[in-house]
């Protein structure tokens, strides 16, 4: 019997339109959602260094990013907001007329289709830059915490959020918002929750994007420990018993192992977060010529996707958009 082993596998790879036959994942911009920062002032677009192509966008130039944004396809965007003022209590986060819930008025206005999922957390709104409010001896209060964090995500829905997203890892927090949602008759707000987050070193753009450094210690005493992936599927299991829609891992490139573990334990739908240093990395290699972008970003997103993810949030989004649609 004569085998050539070396040849079996290639024979369906010989041709593109053959390869495309056999081609198991797609990526489609229907899975994107891409995050905007928005800040207080007027006329502010303010570049964030390790954010290519990012800023901070006023009020007055949000319409124009989310229109853009909506034309591309997209169709949800995920809000961060800079209030004008800190506090130990992170009050920007749940004042009526506070940042997102301006934001959140806007969008719904200029392009009332563009699904609208608000970042819920108190980090970049309290002074300290916890996500949470303290105790006297540094600690996160965890319950006092969710209760601001029910509070925050209800005057999102309130603004006229399409979906809210608890991202502080405080536990309960899903509970106290799907609880403070239903109380207010908001029961058909859906909630994406930010289930299995760790404490990563790929959030270190994001921080200076959103302002939001701990001003002391860190985030691992509530956020999860790179190592551990039972632990994850637990947070996941809770977080759907608590009233989430759906669920999101995070970061995604480092921890696509557990995705791929969620995806096999959990049918509800699946979101990865393609956070800012992954994106950052690629810029940066881009940039001294170390690598072909593009080719990379589309690499990394269908692996994303290949791992079982169902929605991606990802600062490549518009770019991804325009690639896939044959533009650029
Ligand atoms: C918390 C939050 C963070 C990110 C999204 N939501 C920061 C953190 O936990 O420190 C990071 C996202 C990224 O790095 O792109 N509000």
């Amino acid at each position: 019997m004569s085998v050539f082993p070396d040849l079996r596998l290639r024979r369906l790879r010989k041709t593109e339109p053959l390869r495309r036959l056999v081609q198991e994942t797609y990526l489609s911009v229907g899975d994107f959602i891409c995050p905007v920062f928005v800040t207080h002032g007027r006329n502010v677009r303010q570049e964030i260094p390790p954010m290519p192509g990012f800023e901070q966008l006023s009020l007055d130039h949000l319409a124009r990013e989310v229109t853009e944004i909506a034309g591309l396809g997209i169709p949800a965007v995920l809000l961060f907001g800079l209030p004008e003022a800190k506090d130990p209590q992170g009050s920007g986060a749940y004042a009526g007329k506070g940042i997102v819930q301006e934001a959140v008025r806007l969008i719904k206005r200029e392009t009332p289709h563009l699904v609208v999922i608000t970042d819920v957390c108190l980090c970049e709104y309290t002074d300290h830059a916890h996500c949470g409010v303290l105790l006297d001896n540094g600690v996160v209060d965890n319950d006092r915490s969710v209760e601001l964090l029910a509070r925050t995500a209800l005057s999102h829905a309130e603004a006229g959020a399409d979906v809210v997203a608890p991202s502080a890892m405080m536990d309960g927090q899903v509970a106290a918002v799907r609880e403070a949602l239903d109380e207010a008759g908001l029961d058909d707000t859906p909630i994406l929750a930010y289930a299995a987050k760790y404490a990563s070193g790929f959030y270190g753009p994001f921080r200076v994007a959103a302002e939001s450094s701990p001003q002391t210690g860190d985030r691992r005493g509530y956020q999860m420990d790179p190592a551990n992936v039972r632990e994850a599927l637990r947070e996941i299991e809770l977080d759907i018993q608590e009233g989430a829609d759906m669920v999101m891992v995070k970061p995604a490139l480092a921890y696509l192992d557990v995705i791929a573990r969620a995806r096999q334990e959990f049918d509800e739908p699946l979101a990865a977060y393609n956070v800012s240093g992954e994106y950052a990395m690629v810029k940066a290699a881009e940039r001294l010529g170390w690598l072909d972008g593009r080719r990379a970003t589309l690499e990394i997103l269908t692996a994303i996707k290949r791992a079982g993810a169902d929605l991606i949030i990802t600062y490549h989004a518009k770019e991804a958009a325009r690639w896939l649609r044959g533009e650029g």
